[in-house]
């Protein structure tokens, strides 16, 4: 009775691993999809920030420039550069270091596709090994969705309020966390009920008499029977 819903419990924790996988190919491996995304005033550019790096689309020389792939950059210099604006010391120095935690998005995306392995792959014993590792990835992916929106947050809030025409707004990578987050919650939860529920279940049948039915047949049999005749 539980198993079906222990594997859509599995399926959540895959979906989530692949939500999380978007993310981390973010810009600069696909130049569009953005933690956060700046339409520049100034000219018709985009700034799109990833995990490892930037894109500027439709840049002066022509299609899309990327930076190498880094771990952490200067957000707040590359916004100076763009919009010839100042940024507050002190908030653009905690953005840059911030963005450093950004390394952790692969991290969580592993551990997110392992505990769906283990999960779905094992009995008992590997379920609550996999709902542990499905935890520490929750965790990895919590910290990490929170130090995004706080780094990404003062870069908006400064793009968005210096009067440079420039528009900021929270990218496809960053909703792709915040669902990967929730389904990893719900993946986690339901994966831990269903398989200590239902070793608690086998447990009682061993002890109790099974019920029978009106033809003196135990029901829980003739309910398999019949499921087996279809
Ligand atoms: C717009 O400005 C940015 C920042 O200075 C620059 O990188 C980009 O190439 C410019 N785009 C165009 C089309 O001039």
């Amino acid at each position: 009775m539980f198993r079906p819903i222990h594997y859509f419990g599995c399926f959540l924790l895959f979906v989530a691993s692949i939500l999380l996988l978007v993310t981390t190919i973010s810009a600069p491996v696909i130049n569009s999809i953005s933690v956060m995304r700046v339409d520049l005033g100034r000219n018709a550019s985009s700034l799109t920030f990833g995990t490892f790096g930037y894109c500027v689309l439709n840049s002066e020389q022509g299609g899309d420039w990327c930076t190498g792939r880094e771990i952490g950059y200067d957000v707040s210099n590359i916004m100076v550069n763009a919009e010839r604006t100042g940024f507050s010391e002190a908030s653009g120095n905690t953005a840059d270091g911030l963005t450093r935690v950004m390394v952790l998005h692969p991290v969580a995306c592993a551990l997110t596709f392992i505990s769906f392995l283990i999960a779905c792959a094992a009995g008992i014993i590997g379920s609550l090994i996999g709902v542990i590792v499905a935890f520490v990835a929750w965790v990895i992916t919590l910290v990490v969705m929170a130090t995004d929106f706080a780094a990404f947050g003062i870069v908006k809030n400064d793009v968005n309020e210096d009067g440079s025409g420039s528009v900021a707004y929270y990218g496809s990578a960053m909703w792709c966390l915040l669902a990967a987050f929730v389904l990893q919650f719900f993946g986690m939860v339901i994966v831990f009920f269903t398989c200590c529920t239902s070793r608690r279940e086998k447990r009682r049948n061993q002890a109790a008499v099974e019920p029978k039915n009106d033809y003196g047949v135990s029901s829980r049999r003739s309910r398999w029977g019949r499921w087996r005749r279809n």
